[in-house]
């Protein structure tokens, strides 16, 4: 199975367009694009996991999903969804020349994604389902991680709002944990065996921005210490000190194991 990192930020990117905090201004860091991966077990067909509203520019820069060989032919699929949050979703409307896609999430997912169905259905009718157990020989298990609602949902609908997913092919596996506020119960059989767990590292420590834990997600500097698994760390907020190659806080994760992938990371599984 093969999987590219093709985004590796929070919501906003890094650097944060709003935001003059000495980390956004450093010139040496490296820019970071809103989090998603594509996955495919063939190098052929592809499937998004997550759609950032950078998605035209991660398209761009990774040509296993550039178009052809057919004048209109493209090798994404479809879209696999964790959450209905804008930096994960955006990027849905920025594929509305696509004539077919499938699109998979959890219900209350799609539910609340009805808003941008009501506006890609006048394009192109793509599928809009749950997830299934097998897409393209990639078995999918998913797990409830939480009930966080977007900002913008107002709808009661029953959750999880937010599930991890793991995918194996071919004896490999690989989770993909971006949104976490609390580990959920049974996480680390979810994730056990699989060679990387890609998790939410928005933050790196507890205190590092007001009023985070409202926005509902558990600081690297926990789950280093809480998780027995091979960790990578993704949807870094422009906060975050691990983002700066020279930071203690980069080396402390570096030196438990586990890895801050950049934008364009590929993995062979
Ligand atoms: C989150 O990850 O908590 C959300 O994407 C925040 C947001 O941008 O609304
Ligand atoms: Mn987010
Ligand atoms: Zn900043």
């Amino acid at each position: 199975m093969k999987v590219i990192v093709l985004g590796t930020a929070a919501g906003g990117g890094f650097p944060q367009w709003n935001c003059a905090c000495p980390t956004c201004r450093n010139p040496d860091l490296e820019p970071r694009t809103q989090d998603g991966l594509a996955i495919s077990a063939d190098g052929e067909n592809w499937f998004l996991v997550n759609a950032s509203p950078d998605l035209r520019s991660q398209i761009l820069a990774t040509p296993e999903l550039h178009a052809g060989p057919g004048l209109r032919d493209t090798p994404i699929r479809g879209v696999l969804l964790t959450d209905a949050e804008l930096d994960h979703t955006l990027g849905l409307l920025l594929l509305r020349e696509a004539e077919t896609l499938e699109i998979h999430g959890p219900p209350a997912v799609l539910n609340a994604l009805s808003r941008f169905r009501d506006i890609t259905d006048r394009y192109h009718a793509w599928t809009w389902s749950p997830v299934p157990d097998e897409l393209d020989g990639i078995t999918i298990k998913t797990l409830a991680v939480s009930d966080k609602r977007p900002r913008y949902a107002d709808d009661p609908a029953p959750g999880p709002w937010v599930v991890a997913y793991r995918f194996e092919h071919h004896g490999g596996s690989f989770v993909y944990a971006p949104c976490v506020a609390h580990l959920p119960d049974g996480f680390e059989q979810f994730a056990a065996g699989a060679t990387y767990v890609l998790l939410d590292g928005t933050f790196h420590s507890a205190d590092e921005m007001p009023g985070q834990t409202v926005m509902g997600h558990l600081p690297i500097a926990t789950t280093i210490e809480q998780l027995d698994l091979p960790l990578a760390f993704t949807h870094l907020n422009n906060t975050n000190p691990v983002i700066d190659p020279t930071s203690p806080e980069r080396a402390a994760v570096e030196k438990h194991g586990h890895l801050i992938p950049n934008d364009g990371t590929r993995w062979e599984i």
